[in-house]
């Protein structure tokens, strides 16, 4: 059980592993393929540059693979915890499938974009929701680019290995820690542990002395920086340890 005072403050970060029990794959469980592909080639700037292609193929087919999938019991039991902490809270997701929002997580940063977003590789115009799953062979182009008079690809709103996380991540979850203070908790979900900045968060909550926990399917890459480690799927331990 995860033990709150009323003074506590929960830091939350989830990684692929929550909405494995959804239907969408992780990747590095299939070997660091992600459906079939190193993931530097769908998931790059180097890649997109070489072949956009197959970049907008891989992300097309994400988003078709989101259709009829639904948040489970693990996004559900992290709404509950938000209901009962309010601004004490905050979710970092390093998900890109939305299902948090779905579930009606409120606050949440989505630190590596959203898989139904797009923006232009170019310009700066604002990111713009976009579910569309381009058709094989199409590479979607921006249109404001294009009313100026120049060419240039859209990509989805993802941030690719080797790009800094979204803009506002960064100050946003270091307000929320300077605000707790000591009473800062740390709970770590799904994620390998290999991904920074976000596998160094643990490392965070430690240097204030705050208690931290983990439930994932297998131990991860940074395991030994938890209090306490909960292994077994997140739609089975989440609803107990947060009851
Ligand atoms: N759903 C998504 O949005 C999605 C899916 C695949 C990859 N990604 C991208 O992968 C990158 C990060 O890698 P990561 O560390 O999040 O994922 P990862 O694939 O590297 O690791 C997933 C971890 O979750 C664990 N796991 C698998 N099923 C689980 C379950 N039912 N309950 C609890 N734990 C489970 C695995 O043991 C593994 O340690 C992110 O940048 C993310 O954008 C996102
Ligand atoms: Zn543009």
């Amino acid at each position: 059980m995860l033990t709150l005072d009323p003074s506590s403050h929960l830091l939350v970060l989830t990684g692929a592993g929550i909405s494995a029990e959804s239907g969408v794959p992780t990747f590095r469980d299939a070997g660091g393929l992600w459906e079939g592909h190193d993931v530097h080639e769908v998931a790059s700037p180097e890649g997109f540059a070489r072949d956009p292609l197959l970049v907008w193929k891989f992300y097309s087919e994400r988003r078709a693979g989101m259709t009829g999938v639904a948040p489970n019991a693990g996004h559900r039991a992290l709404v509950e915890v938000e209901r009962r902490l309010g601004d004490r809270f905050l979710l970092v997701t390093q998900n890109i499938d939305g299902l948090h929002a779905a579930a009606g997580s409120e606050r949440i940063i989505e630190i590596h974009g959203n898989l139904m977003r797009s923006r232009c590789s170019v310009c700066d115009r604002a990111p713009f929701a976009d579910t569309t799953a381009y058709r094989a062979g199409v590479a979607p182009m921006c249109g404001v680019c294009q009313r100026a008079g120049t060419d240039a690809l859209l990509r989805p709103d993802i941030v690719w290995f080797g790009e800094p996380v979204v803009a506002d991540a960064l100050p946003r979850i270091e307000a929320f820690v300077a605000r707790a203070g000591k009473d800062l908790r740390f709970l770590a979900i799904g994620t390998s542990g290999l991904v920074y900045p976000a596998a160094g968060l643990v490392d965070v909550c430690r240097a204030r002395g705050g208690k931290s926990w983990l439930v994932n399917l297998e131990p991860p890459a940074n395991a030994h920086a938890f209090d306490e480690v909960a292994l077994g799927k997140a739609g089975d331990v989440l609803p107990r340890l947060l009851a």
